[in-house]
């Protein structure tokens, strides 16, 4: 495509020369006599470069350059200059201004200098998109995920952002469930209006409706005065149901009634009160599998489930864990307002191998501690908490020795001191291997192990 350039020359002949010289080394120019015309044309659409005149009667080069800048961020500005005047051209460079030419210039010189303008501003704006682009990609706000299925993830929440309807997130505990919802909330067109959570799981069963759809005094025992629910105090923004899973049938029906019509009636009242409330509900348990028990309604279900969101467990996509790891470093140095210990080789590899249960929650956490308790500048593989220590073995760690040995052997006697370090549990015993259940099992019948001679026979060797 051809670059664009806005000529402005108070001085006519020059102004077309300018122009002609352009025209023919293939740039798409356009020449005008004064500042104020070359704002106009400016506010009409951007140009890759503008070549301006320092002296020009009522608004000269550096105010054009100036409010060119502030228009057009992205625009190259090159000042032309008489001799006499080289020192406001230094001027104009602090500006912004890319470069400049001292008149009397000749064609090459012109189309030298232009060309090079250019090309500053193609790397620039390469660059900005480089870095635009590495910057979506390892997070959304303060949603951390690198991996393809978060990528995913985030392209709904980027959708959920701008519309109102309902989304679902789905996802085991600690897995951002509640960060999500309040990103879609605080980005997008209601985020000047509250941010309300309710816990579906947290609050009694009896005072849930109430707590949601409000009463009026004297609705039942205790209610002495009448309040507000949250679908009328969350009105113009979000109401948050957590755990929504966790509600009881008969709530269910009414909170369906509620997201169907768009109006609630305070327990006690037959006021129909219009709330514009947009819901984001969230659970921890499958809900496909709840309405299949006859625990979650079905309607209620398609009517939360417009946009799902399905958070994946950390141990999912634990290539995403160093990249954590970083955002809660950085995160703990800003709130303990100091540096904090930098991890050894084989911390992270140890963290990989945990299978998380607790989720990015319990990373987060698990670090926290770590960065706070480690006097050292280096947080090493022995301040690990036992969980993480657990099968740290490196490749290699087991030498085999010079004469070889018989896999089967081996085997049979880690068995055995797994056996007997978990007092002949099997399901410890798998564990301590790797193994499942019924893998040890076979492998037991294989060797012919007899588990309950075990406990007590063998000992660790080292
Ligand atoms: N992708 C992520 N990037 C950065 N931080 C995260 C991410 N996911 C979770 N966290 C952090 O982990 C912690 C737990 O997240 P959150 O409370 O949103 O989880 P949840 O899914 O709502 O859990 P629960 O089901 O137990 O309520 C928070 O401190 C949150 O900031
Ligand atoms: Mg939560």
């Amino acid at each position: 495509m051809k670059s664009t350039v806005l000529i402005a020359e108070d001085d006519t002949v020059q102004r077309e020369i300018l122009a002609d010289i352009l025209l023919k080394a293939g740039y798409q120019v356009r020449a005008v006599p004064s500042g104020r015309e070359a704002i106009d044309s400016l506010r009409e659409e951007t140009r890759d470069l503008l070549l301006t005149d320092l002296r020009m009667p009522e608004m000269d080069g550096l105010d054009l350059l100036r409010e060119a800048k502030r228009m057009r961020p992205d625009i190259e500005v090159v000042v032309m200059t008489a001799y006499a005047t080289v020192k406001t051209a230094v001027s104009a460079m602090k500006e912004g201004a890319t470069d400049y030419l001292a008149k009397p210039f000749d064609k090459d010189e012109l189309l030298l200098v232009v060309e090079r303008a250019l090309e500053r501003g193609d790397l620039r704006r390469e660059n900005r998109q480089l870095r635009e682009l590495v910057a979506a990609d390892s997070s959304l706000g303060n949603i951390i995920g690198e991996c393809p299925v978060m990528q995913k993830v985030f392209d709904v929440i980027r959708r959920s952002v701008t519309v109102a309807s309902t989304v679902l997130i789905q996802g085991e505990s600690g897995t951002g469930k509640e960060l999500v919802a309040r990103h879609i909330h605080f980005a997008g067109p209601r985020k000047a209006k509250p941010f309300i959570v309710v816990n579906c799981a947290a609050i009694p069963e009896t005072l849930i409706e109430s707590e949601l759809f409000g009463h009026e005094k004297g609705a039942f025992t205790g209610a002495d005065a009448s309040r507000q629910g949250k679908f009328e105090i969350a009105s113009g923004g979000t109401l948050f149901l957590d755990e929504i899973g966790d509600m009881r049938l008969d709530s269910q029906t009414k909170l369906l009634r509620v997201l169907q019509d768009g109006v609630v009636e305070r327990i006690g009242s037959s006021q129909q009160r219009h709330v514009d409330v947009r819901v984001i509900a969230a659970t921890n348990r499958d809900l496909r599998q709840r309405v299949e028990s006859g625990d979650f309604r079905e309607d209620l279900y398609f009517r939360i489930d417009v946009l799902p969101i399905l958070l994946p467990p950390l141990r999912d996509r634990i290539q995403d864990l160093p990249l954590l790891v970083a955002h809660f470093r950085e995160k703990l140095a800003k709130r303990l307002g100091r540096s904090v210990p930098a991890l050894e080789p084989g911390v992270i590899d140890a963290m990989r191998r945990y299978r998380w249960p607790g989720n990015v929650r319990e990373l987060e956490h698990t670090l926290e501690q770590l960065f706070i308790l480690c006097d050292g500048d280096a947080i090493k593989l022995d301040d690990l908490p036992e969980k993480l220590r657990q099968r740290t073995q490196q490749p290699g760690q087991f030498e085999l020795p010079a004469g070889g040995i018989i896999l089967e052997d081996v085997e049979e006697d880690f068995i055995k001191q797994a056996l007997s370090r978990s007092g002949g549990r099997i399901k410890e015993a798998a564990e301590l291997l790797g193994l499942t259940y019924k893998t040890l099992q076979y492998r037991l019948k294989k060797h012919d192990i007899d588990r309950k001679s075990e406990e007590s026979a063998v000992k660790p060797k080292t």
